[in-house]
C-alpha cells in the first residue's frame, strides 16, 4: 500500500473526542472507584430484619447481629442500624466483622481513616476496632471510649506497619465479653477509607483513579446509563440525595442488582471530572424508568401533565452546579458543601436510551425538558438519546448513539460517519464496545461468544471504528467507551475496560487502545491518499496534526490475520529524523490459532501491553512500516 499523508487539513478535532461513560454497574462505584472499604456500611437499600440486610457483616464469637429500624437511626436519611446483642455468658472478646468488598487491602505506610456511630443504654466500656486477617493476624488497632445512650460519631486511624500478604482481611470490632454479657449496642454509618486519589476527602481509590486518569479522558458522562433511570420513578438517581455529609445520603436500590450508597455523589463526580481534566456530560432523568415491567403493556412514562416537578428538579440540579454562590440559594448550598466556584457545565443529556420509548420522547418529554431548561440556561447544549429522528421538536443538534456489537460490526462501521450529513448535527458515541464474537447474540453469554475480558482482536476492531470517529470528528464530537470498571467478584456486564478485586487491577486491551488514541491527539484531521475505505480494509487509519506540538500522527488498525506493509509518503518534510511508535499486537510472532483472542486477566495482567519504540527515518519525506497482524499502531512524526 502506498499511503500519502498530505498537508491538507480538514476538520478541527474537538477536545472532547475521547472519554468515558460512567454509572455504578459491576460495583464500579461502591467497591470500585469509590475508595470506601466497608461494604453495606450504613445498611442502605436493605430490608431490616432480613439476612440480606447483613450482607458483608459477620458475628465474632457468638454475638447476635441484626439490622433494625426499631431504634432511631443515625439520621433521618439512615433509619437502619446494626443491633449487636451479646449472650448472657461470654468468654473472651466478642463482636463482629465486615468483610469489605470481597476482601480488604492492608498496606504498610497507608493511613486508614475510620469512623462509626454507636450508642448503648447500658454498655460503657471500650470498643476495639482493628484491621486483621481472617486467620487472626492483627495489622492495626484503635481503642474507642465514651459510648453513651445517644448516638455519637467515633473516629480513629489505622497505620499498619506491615502489609498483609493478601486481601483476606476484615474490619474487626470487639468488646470485652464478660463486661458486655447480656447487653446491646447499636452501630450506624461505618466508614474506613485508605488514602485517596489527590488526597480528596470521600474520594477515589488510587490505583483505579490513576489508571483512568492516565488515559487523559476528556469527557465524563454520568450518572448513567440504566442507573440514572431507576427500577421505578421513585428509585431514580436523585441528585439532591447524593450531596452533603454522607450521613444525609439515604442511598438507593441501584439498577444493577446491589444498593448504591451514593457516597459517590454529584459533587464527587464533578470534582473527579475536573481532577482528570474531563468535561462533564450530565444525564438528567427524563421521565421514565427501566424496571421489570414485563407484566405491563409498555414501560410507565410520566404523563405530560405530571412532568413539571421533574423538570424543576433538573433545573435545580443545574443551578446547584452552575449558579453563583452569593446570589443563588442552590449555589449557596453548593458552597456550604465545600465548593464556592461554579462548575463548568456545557452538556445536558436528556435521559438514557429513550429510543425504547420514542413516542413520548418525541411527543412531549424532549420538548418539555429542553425548552424549560434552555430558557433558564440558554448556553447549555442538549444531547438527545434516541435513534436519529426527524420527529424531535425542537430538532436535536447533538445525539447520543450507543453500540455494543461483535468485531465485524465495528470493522464495517469504520466508515459509517463518512456519509453522515454535514448539517450541523453531531454524534456523541456515548457507549460502545466489542462485546462478543457472535454477531447474532452480541449480548449473550460466555458460551455463545460473549467476551469475558476485551481481547486483542476486539480492541483492534474498536480501533478501526475509532479511526472513523476521529476522521469524522466534525460530526462526532465525543465518545465514551462503556462500561469502565468491573469488580471480578460481583458483576453483571462483560467486557469492561478495567477489572479489579480488593487488591489489584488489570488494564484490558481496550483500555490500552483508548489510552493510545486519547493521549496522542491531533488538533486537525489530515487528508490521506488513498483515504481509508472499505477497499483498504483490513487496514484502517486516520492521520492528524497537532499544531501545538507539531506532531503528525498516523493511527492504524490492522484487523486482519496477516502483517501488512505500507509505504508512507509525506507531503511535508519531517523536522526530526526520528519517529516514534506505540503499538499493541500479539506477542506471539507466528500465527497460532486463537492468538488474537488474547486478553489480559487479573491472573495474567500483562499478557499483552503496548510497546513504545523510536526509529530513524532515512528520508525526510517517506518511511516504510509493517503493521503486524491484528494490531493497533500510532506513529508520530515531527513536522513543522
Ligand atoms: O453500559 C451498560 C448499559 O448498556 C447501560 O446502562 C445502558 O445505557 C446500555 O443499555
Amino acid at each position: 500500500l502506498d499511503l500519502r499523508i498530505t498537508t491538507n487539513m480538514t476538520s478541527v478535532i474537538p477536545s472532547t473526542l475521547y472519554g468515558y461513560m460512567w454509572e455504578d454497574i459491576n460495583h464500579s462505584g461502591d467497591g470500585g472507584l469509590y475508595a470506601e472499604l466497608l461494604q453495606n456500611r450504613a445498611f442502605q437499600g436493605v430490608l431490616p430484619g432480613t439476612q440480606n440486610a447483613l450482607n458483608a457483616w459477620q458475628p465474632y464469637n457468638g454475638a447476635r447481629l441484626s439490622v433494625t429500624d426499631k431504634t432511631s437511626g443515625v439520621t433521618s436519611a439512615l433509619p437502619n442500624s446494626l443491633q449487636v446483642q451479646f449472650p448472657k455468658t461470654v468468654f473472651g472478646p466478642i463482636g463482629f466483622e465486615n468483610t469489605g468488598y470481597w476482601g480488604i487491602k492492608v498496606q504498610a505506610g497507608w493511613t486508614y481513616n475510620g469512623s462509626f456511630y454507636a450508642k448503648s443504654d447500658t454498655l460503657t466500656g471500650c470498643i476495639t476496632a482493628s484491621l486483621r486477617s481472617t486467620t487472626g493476624t492483627t495489622f492495626a488497632t484503635a481503642t474507642i471510649k465514651g459510648i453513651s445512650s445517644e448516638w455519637q460519631k467515633f473516629t480513629f486511624q489505622f497505620e499498619p506497619k506491615t502489609s498483609a500478604p493478601d486481601t483476606n482481611n476484615v474490619f474487626h470490632v470487639e468488646v470485652n465479653g464478660p463486661e458486655a454479657a447480656g447487653q446491646t449496642i447499636y452501630f450506624g454509618m461505618f466508614s474506613l477509607c485508605p488514602p485517596t486519589y489527590l488526597g480528596r476527602e470521600n474520594g477515589m481509590r488510587i490505583d483505579l483513579a490513576e489508571a483512568l486518569a492516565s488515559t487523559r479522558p476528556s469527557v465524563w458522562r454520568f450518572p448513567g446509563g440504566n442507573n440514572l433511570e431507576g427500577e421505578s420513578w421513585a428509585e431514580r438517581w436523585k441528585w439532591n440525595e447524593t450531596i452533603g455529609p454522607i450521613e444525609n445520603r439515604p442511598g438507593r436500590v441501584g439498577d444493577w442488582g446491589y444498593p448504591n450508597t451514593d457516597g459517590l455523589g454529584l459533587l464527587e463526580y464533578l470534582n473527579w471530572a475536573e481532577d482528570i481534566g474531563a468535561e462533564p456530560i450530565l444525564g438528567i432523568w427524563s421521565g421514565t424508568s427501566i424496571g421489570n415491567y414485563s407484566d405491563l403493556p409498555t414501560w410507565p412514562i410520566v404523563p405530560e401533565a405530571d412532568l413539571q416537578p421533574y423538570i424543576d428538579d433538573a433545573i435545580n440540579e443545574i443551578e446547584f452546579i452552575t449558579a453563583d454562590a452569593n446570589s443563588s440559594e442552590w449555589g449557596a448550598l453548593r458552597a456550604k458543601y465545600g465548593r464556592v466556584q461554579p462548575y463548568q457545565l456545557r452538556y445536558i443529556e436528556v435521559g438514557n436510551e429513550d429510543q425504547f420509548q420514542p413516542e413520548s420522547y418525541a411527543g412531549y418529554r424532549w420538548k418539555a425538558f429542553t425548552s424549560a431548561i434552555g430558557e433558564r440556561f440558554p448556553d447549555l447544549q442538549f444531547i438527545a438519546t434516541t435513534y436519529p429522528s426527524t420527529a424531535l421538536d425542537p430538532p436535536y443538534m447533538k445525539i447520543d448513539y450507543h453500540q455494543y456489537a461483535d468485531l465485524t460490526w465495528f470493522e464495517n462501521a469504520a466508515f459509517m460517519f463518512d456519509n453522515y450529513p454535514r448539517n450541523g448535527t453531531q454524534y456523541f458515541v456515548g457507549e460502545y464496545a466489542v462485546t462478543s464474537t457472535n454477531a447474532s447474540d452480541y449480548l449473550g453469554t460466555l458460551d455463545t461468544g460473549r467476551l469475558a475480558y476485551p481481547s486483542l482482536a476486539g480492541a483492534a476492531a474498536e480501533a478501526a471504528f475509532m479511526t472513523g470517529m476521529e476522521r469524522n470528528s466534525d460530526v462526532v464530537f465525543a465518545s465514551a467507551y462503556a462500561p469502565s470498571l468491573q469488580h471480578i467478584r460481583s458483576y453483571s456486564w462483560t467486557p469492561d475496560l478495567i477489572t479489579y478485586d480488593a487488591g489489584g487491577i488489570v488494564r484490558s486491551t481496550s483500555y490500552y487502545v483508548q489510552q493510545m488514541f486519547s493521549v496522542n491527539r491531533g488538533t486537525h484531521v489530515l487528508v490521506t491518499t488513498p483515504p481509508s475505505t472499505n477497499d483498504t480494509a483490513p487496514l484502517y487509519w486516520v492521520a492528524s496534526h497537532n499544531n501545538e506540538t507539531n506532531l503528525v500522527f498516523l493511527k492504524v488498525a490492522n484487523t486482519g490475520p496477516d502483517d501488512l506493509v505500507a509505504y508512507l509518503h509525506f507531503d511535508f518534510n519531517v523536522t526530526s529524523l526520528f519517529g516514534t511508535a506505540v503499538q499493541i499486537s500479539s506477542p506471539v510472532l507466528s500465527p497460532l490459532t486463537g492468538q488474537f483472542n488474547i486478553t489480559n486477566t487479573l491472573e495474567e495482567p500483562e499478557n499483552i501491553i503496548p510497546a513504545s519504540s523510536s526509529f530513524s527515518i532515512p528520508y525526510p519525506d517517506r518511511y516504510n512500516y509493517t503493521f503486524p497482524a491484528t494490531s493497533v499502531t500510532i506513529l508520530a512524526f515531527e513536522a513543522a
